[in-house]
């Protein structure tokens, strides 16, 4: 089948046109198309993302996008239309949402359209790990990852779950107030850097002493599955206010690996009590390479496997959307096309 996403819930305007086949028991994908036009600059004075600015370029971009991705589109049309609905900032949900239902109705009127969850899109973009030589990513004996554990890590959420097949999947738990991106931006903010903060702290982590600074790795020896990274992030606050002469590189370093050892000691803890047979990385933050290297050696020592996504599907993009919206499409799931910036998982 194929499919014609967008995305719109955050600062990425995003288009892909992805062609699916073999069901729920083995999918496979190809990616013809993936656009992505970042507000990055625009939004980075204010240093984070301003909601109706967010909203004003994707009305410019989404026809500009669509105009490009029609040559890939050539005369075989969509059969789905898959947008994301939540979650996300509402005004800029609602002009993905709108341009949806307008695109399905002047140039696709056969096509079905699928209201796609933001973080099912993420969930399921470790289906796009592994390329093969016609370009085609797929799994091979997909059934023998389940049950997985998946560590879901983005700008707006921080989740770990325990994932049974493609179409069930338990939340074990989450963060109890920043997301582990968030936290990678605000440090990032307090450092100096530009935003979004996550690749910047990578770069400078790079350079720095991770042992340099002892910092709190909180909630990493509670019994539950949950996190919390508002309280590393004061600590790193603290600490920059009393060492007026701080090594920004270690500062980054530091805070970088108590975050991730943080997620890692979770995921292995969850890995070991539901003898998973994967771990499954994936969200913003899994661009991170200090998080993927971490999360793949754990997989590693407990004998099982790893997936992350390619590099440009880990960040916000449009192909996920598309690759949900095959499956919600499978699962006969369909939600309401209509923004909602608070639906879970
Ligand atoms: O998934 P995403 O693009 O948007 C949301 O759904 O939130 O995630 C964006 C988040 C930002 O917080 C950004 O700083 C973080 O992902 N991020 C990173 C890296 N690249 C992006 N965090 C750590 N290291 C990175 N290399
Ligand atoms: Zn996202």
């Amino acid at each position: 089948m194929r499919i014609l996403s967008i995305e719109t819930s955050c600062d990425e305007t995003a288009l892909a046109v992805v062609e699916a086949t073999g069901g729920l028991s083995a999918p496979k994908f190809k990616i013809l198309s993936n656009l992505v036009s970042s507000q990055i600059e625009l939004h980075r004075p204010f240093g984070g993302v301003v909601p109706n600015i967010a909203k004003r370029e994707h009305l410019i971009n989404l026809p500009i996008l669509f105009d490009e991705i029609k040559k890939t589109l050539g005369k075989k049309l969509p059969d789905i239309v898959a947008v994301t609905v939540g979650p996300g900032l509402e005004p800029a949900l609602w002009t993905g949402v709108g341009f949806s239902k307008e695109v399905r109705k002047n140039s696709f009127p056969k096509a079905e359209l699928i209201g796609v969850n933001h973080m099912e899109g993420h969930l399921y973009s470790f289906l796009l790990a592994n390329k093969d030589k016609n370009q085609q990513f797929s799994i091979s004996g997909l059934k023998s990852i389940f049950p997985a554990i998946a560590v879901v890590v983005s700008g707006g959420h921080t989740m770990l779950l325990r994932v049974d097949s493609l179409s069930k999947w338990k939340k074990l738990g989450e963060t109890r107030d920043d997301a582990v991106g968030e936290a990678f931006d605000k440090v990032a903010r307090m450092l100096g850097f530009q935003y979004p903060g996550g690749p910047e702290i990578e770069k400078h982590a790079k350079l720095g002493n991770s042992k340099a600074i002892e910092f709190p790795r909180p909630l990493m020896h509670s019994k539950d599955y949950d996190f919390s990274f508002s309280g590393l992030k004061t600590s790193v606050l603290y600490y920059l206010r009393d060492h007026k002469d701080a090594n920004i590189n270690d500062v980054a370093a530091s805070f970088q690996t108590a975050a991730v050892e943080t997620l890692a000691k979770k995921a292995e803890r969850a890995a070991q009590e539901f003898g998973a047979k994967s771990i499954l990385l994936s969200g913003g933050v899994a661009a991170n390479s200090a998080l993927r290297g971490v999360l793949s050696n754990k997989a590693k020592e407990l004998k099982i496997k790893f997936f992350a996504p390619s590099f440009e599907y880990n960040t916000d993009n449009a192909a996920m959307i598309g690759v949900a919206g095959y499956m919600s499409h499978l699962r006969k799931k369909n939600r309401r096309i209509s923004a909602n910036a608070n639906i879970s998982l």
